[in-house]
């Protein structure tokens, strides 16, 4: 396997926004974006914390940023060299992703003469709340050098500040600042310390929002000098309290200790490709990504759409994770997989209220949903590039698909790990409620015999208010299947928990409204040609180009949907939609019918979202088209490695890490590829594998149970670990 690192030998300031996210590291519990340690808050640093959220005034709420401990420059003769306003000599950046260790070499020319700073740092993958830092000064002189260390509290935000408060404090050799958030009084606190091994006067520096370490030498032409800092973040909400006393942590074990974590994550995770070194390691880089944003050890936390790697969208989850990031954890760590799951069980209340908010029954999951299940979207969530207004949208209160992604994601962990415990411990009752919801979306009209969903807004979010989008029926449909199904092994399996939930809901009853539902909802079927037609009327619109459809912008960043969005009175979607569903629900589907599809909607996609190539893939692979399917997995597991992903939508900076495209990307490697299939509780392996590829080996889990699978052409080897 080759090197799994990516570098760059090049300052460029116009790509501090992508590097950030490029170089991000992260333990699941923060991610820490991929800037340089120099930087103040214009240049993006930040620790995103996962699930604690703030709003400020009436702006949107957002993840919250921890103070930074990172905060570090170097002074020769009084002159700051820091990036980007002093101009460097040269400069590389790199993330060593086997081991989740982020450097930095930089070189400037000072009046005294040449200066190397170079630093070391990664996220403990071991102490969830610690980073760790190495930072290093080499001269070509002797003279005078002072390196200024410390926290910045005067964070990056997108809708802050969210502290309204900074307690600013040293104590035996401890600095610390406390930031407490407006709308909560939550605390988000940043301790630090460091060591030095060599001669200098060291003094710390107090001010309102920042507290530094002013270390100050006589530096020696050649000698390396270095601080070690370590940085313990904690909050008032956390699951597992961080009881570590700073000043007793080593070093070199924090390190070690992350490092044997990372090697043990890996040995789990890790897709060998043979015969394609760029798609192996575009693969592996994106499975770093998801395991830097896992929410190991947490409880009930889910993973946001743009994982940990700042507030865009709010730092909310959508249903990205269900639909696309869950398959990747259930089969390499299934405790992080339950995780996502309870996540949706424990904000069951929020989903709840939110539909009673739009007179339903049962759940209806926020569409950006954040803490208790709170609904971050606005219903003006997108601004007008032109009249730089807030412009109505339906995300919110229309894309009724998030439910039963749930639903899907129940299913798909069940199948793949045998762990139907979930369903007595509120998994049953979570889906039971999903079913509910729907089934007060139902209508029948006088003269046709079958239920309708109309008002919705689908997957494709450029075309809104539409009637019998087929990717919301076919998945409302598999809600109300699975919520008689798993009543039914309830019933058999968890007696104690039927009997409360029947006292509530009347189970018989109930089941048999849900079955009629699924028998009844109408979902579109192929017309002569074979192709479904997305929603009501959608032939019916003017059938054009992506890039006639572009060519009608005025403005690069302005929105493709709404009410007046050049896609909006078109066939041009934004992602994958029907071709989504028949991907759900392949078995369904002939070969035939699938090809058709993609070879009609395929042309029509803009494929405006990350969410929407790696589905076009996984129908090609199931159509029996993997070198098809190729280009569009590269895409997806090259989210992050490239730049040119989507900035804006309208005015809104949508700009991230990629975790669903992360995730897809992976489903298409094992599903689509190597053609995994979970049959009584045991993977089977049926490839259809690129032209070019020779082979790959992967490990799973399923049903508990590790297995080691090597795929040489259309041979498989499948061996169950000890
Ligand atoms: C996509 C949604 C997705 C969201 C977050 C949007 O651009 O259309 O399907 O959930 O991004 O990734």
């Amino acid at each position: 396997m080759n090197e799994l690192k990516v570098r760059v030998n090049e300052y460029s300031k116009d790509k501090i926004p992508f590097h950030g996210n490029h170089f991000l590291n992260g333990n699941g519990y923060f991610g820490v974006r991929g800037t340089l340690e120099e930087y103040s808050k214009e240049y993006m640093p930040c620790i995103n914390m996962a699930g604690i959220y703030d709003q400020v005034e009436d702006k949107w709420r957002e993840s919250v940023n921890a103070p930074n401990p990172l905060y570090t420059y170097v002074s020769v003769d009084n002159k700051k060299y820091a990036l980007p306003e002093a101009e460097c000599v040269s400069h590389s950046q790199e993330l060593d992703i086997d081991c989740g260790i982020h450097k930095r070499e930089t070189e400037w020319d000072t009046v005294c003469g040449r200066l190397k700073v170079s630093s070391k740092r990664f996220a403990s993958m071991a102490n969830q709340h610690a980073i760790g830092m190495e930072y290093q000064v080499t001269t070509d002189f002797n003279g005078a050098v002072e390196i200024s260390t410390g926290i910045d509290g005067d964070v990056w935000d997108i809708n802050g500040p969210h502290f309204v408060k900074l307690d600013v404090c040293e104590s035996d050799h401890v600095i610390s600042i406390t930031g407490t958030t407006g709308e909560k009084g939550i605390t988000v606190t940043t301790q630090e310390i460091i060591r030095i091994d060599f001669d200098a006067d060291v003094s710390v520096e107090k001010s309102e929002k920042r507290i530094l370490r002013k270390i100050k030498f006589h530096a020696q032409k050649g000698f390396t000098y270095t601080v070690k800092k370590i940085a313990l973040i904690s909050s008032s909400v956390d699951d597992h309290p961080c009881r570590d006393d700073i000043r007793t942590i080593s070093y070199d074990e924090l390190k070690s200790e992350s490092i044997k974590a990372w090697e043990k994550i890996w040995d789990i995770s890790k897709v060998e490709i043979d015969g394609d070194d760029e798609a192996e390691f575009a693969l592996n880089y994106s499975i770093y990504h998801l395991n830097c944003i896992a929410p190991r050890k947490l409880k009930g936390k889910s993973i946001p759409a743009r994982g940990l790697s700042g507030q865009v969208y709010k730092g909310a989850v959508f249903w990205d994770t269900e639909m696309f990031m869950i398959d990747y954890y259930m089969h390499t760590d299934p405790a992080v997989a339950r995780t996502l799951l309870q996540y949706r069980i424990d904000t069951i209340d929020g989903a709840r209220r939110k539909a009673k908010e739009y007179g339903l029954n049962g759940a209806y999951y926020a569409w950006e949903s954040q803490e208790g299940g709170f609904e971050g979207c606005s219903d003006y969530n997108v601004v007008d590039v032109f009249t730089k207004r807030p412009m109505r949208t339906h995300f919110r209160d229309k894309q009724y698909h998030v439910s039963a992604a749930v639903v899907y994601a129940f299913m798909k962990y069940i199948n793949a790990t045998g762990d139907y415990g979930i369903l007595a411990e509120g998994g049953l009752e979570t889906i039971i409620e999903c079913a509910g919801m729907y089934r007060s979306l139902l209508l029948k009209k006088a003269d046709r015999d079958c239920f309708e969903i109309h008002d919705v807004v689908g997957p494709d979010e450029y075309h809104e208010r539409v009637n019998n989008n087929v990717y919301t029926n076919r998945m409302a449909k598999h809600c109300f299947e699975k919520a008689v199904e798993y009543t039914g092994y309830v019933k058999e399996h968890f007696a104690e928990c039927y009997t409360e939930l029947d006292k509530k809901y009347d189970l018989v009853k109930l089941s048999k409204l849900f079955q009629i539902s699924a028998e009844q909802i109408y979902v579109k079927e192929p017309d002569e040609n074979g192709v479904i037609e997305q929603f009501d009327g959608y032939f019916k619109l003017e059938d054009t180009s992506v890039d006639a459809v572009r060519s009608r912008l005025l403005d690069d960043r302005e929105y493709w949907g709404g009410a007046y969005g050049v896609a909006s009175q078109t066939q041009i979607i934004k992602q994958a939609d029907v071709v989504a569903m028949l991907s759900m629900f392949k078995e369904e589907y002939t070969t035939d019918i699938m090809r058709k599809n993609w070879l009609y909607y395929e042309p029509r996609t803009e494929h405006g979202s990350s969410l929407s190539a790696c589905m076009y893939s996984l129908l090609s692979c199931y159509t029996g088209d993997a070198d098809t399917a190729y280009p569009l997995f590269l895409k997806s597991a090259k989210a992050d490695l490239l730049l040119g992903g989507k900035e804006w939508a309208g005015l809104v900076y949508i700009g991230g890490t990629h975790p669903a495209s992360e995730g897809g990307a992976w489903i298409v490697a094992v599903k689509g590829f190597a053609g995994l299939e979970i049959i009584d509780g045991k993977p089977i392996c049926k490839p259809q594998l690129p032209n070019h590829w020779k082979g790959m080996k992967f490990k799973l889990i399923v049903h508990g149970k590790v297995y080691c699978i090597q795929i040489k052409g259309n041979d498989v080897k499948i061996e169950e670990q000890n």
